[in-house]
């Protein structure tokens, strides 16, 4: 079944269902929950509804912003509507489900040497980076259709990401690799640079630049600005993340995969000081996991150049 689903956890509970063969439907009902005046001035839409099990299930993640509100709502449909069975399923403990039933992401921990109380969330799993990576390479291939396009990919964040694009893509593609250093800033002259330039050259022909992450979109718009001055055919960006809220450089990204919050992450080919380019999936680590690995700040700022 197509949803559209809200968030990527939704997307995930429904799979988890799917494999118990446990009929759902996706938001079908919203009930009024507040009232001004004689007219209704709050709904609540469940996010599933079970028939089997006559319950809706509203999911949510650990934030303790998120979990007050809606545990008020489910407080009220529970008032309001007695006949109405409705449970509060925090992400944690259905992940932990998913791992029982053989299906989760969280059992790859052990493997790379992480504990699950190091994990603060996962943002994206393995399925869903598969699922929008192959979308991503259907849409490019048909929108070049009959031409060939060049994949620069930005060093070292698109490892595991331009790998899976390239074979998604159907299109004749040619790969090159771009590697910038990154100061801290710490002199007036340090300045971001190519430190390994594309080989290929690519006057004249199509350029998708691959990138892990658009954070404030300067890295990328120094990027973009080298390589059109060798005056390709078209020139276009395709990041895997996206994180709109820090932006600075409000160019326009053809493709993206996700947009995330502001809180740094790691996984699929992002890492925190070289460490976590390996794990399957996208996820925020707790802040007690970046003090450990050294004199870093202990919130890695995602605004901060590498
Ligand atoms: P921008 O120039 O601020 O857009 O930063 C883009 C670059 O910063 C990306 O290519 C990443 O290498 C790095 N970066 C930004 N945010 C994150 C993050 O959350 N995790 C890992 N790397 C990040």
């Amino acid at each position: 079944m197509r949803v559209g689903f809200v968030h990527p956890s939704e997307q995930e509970f429904a799979r988890f269902l799917d494999y118990y063969r446990i009929r759902w439907v996706y938001e079908p009902n919203s009930f009024p929950i507040g009232w001004d005046d004689g007219r209704v001035s709050e709904m609540f839409t469940p996010d599933f509804y079970l028939p089997e099990y006559d319950m809706y299930v509203e999911l949510t993640t650990m934030k303790q912003s998120l979990v007050t509100p809606k545990n008020r709502k489910v407080r009220l449909l529970k008032e309001l509507y007695p006949g109405v069975n409705v449970r509060l399923l925090y992400q944690k403990d259905y992940q932990q489900l998913l791992v029982q039933a053989g299906y989760g992401v969280l059992e790859v921990l052990d493997v790379h040497h992480l504990r699950k109380q190091d994990i603060q969330q996962i943002l994206i799993s393995p399925t869903e980076l598969e699922t929008r990576v192959r979308a991503l390479g259907r849409k490019i291939s048909r929108d070049y259709r009959g031409e060939a396009v060049i994949l620069v990919g930005m060093l070292k964040g698109i490892t595991f990401f331009l790998a899976d694009l390239a074979r998604q893509i159907t299109i004749p593609v040619a790969i090159d690799y771009l590697a910038l250093a990154r100061y801290a800033g710490a002199q007036p002259h340090d300045r971001v640079t190519i430190v390994r330039d594309i080989d290929i050259p690519i006057d004249g022909r199509h350029v998708l630049l691959v990138e892990d992450i658009v954070n404030t979109g300067l890295t990328l718009e120094f990027v973009m600005n080298r390589l059109r001055e060798r005056n390709p055919a078209s020139l276009e960006v395709v990041a895997l993340l996206d994180r709109p809220t820090r932006r600075l450089a409000a160019r326009p990204l053809k493709y993206t995969g996700f947009q995330v919050p502001n809180d740094y992450v790691v996984g699929y080919g992002l890492d925190f000081r070289e460490l976590y380019r390996n794990l399957p999936f996208i996820c925020v680590l707790k802040q007690g996991v970046y003090q450990g690995l050294g004199s870093r700040p202990a919130s890695p700022d995602p605004a901060a150049p590498k």
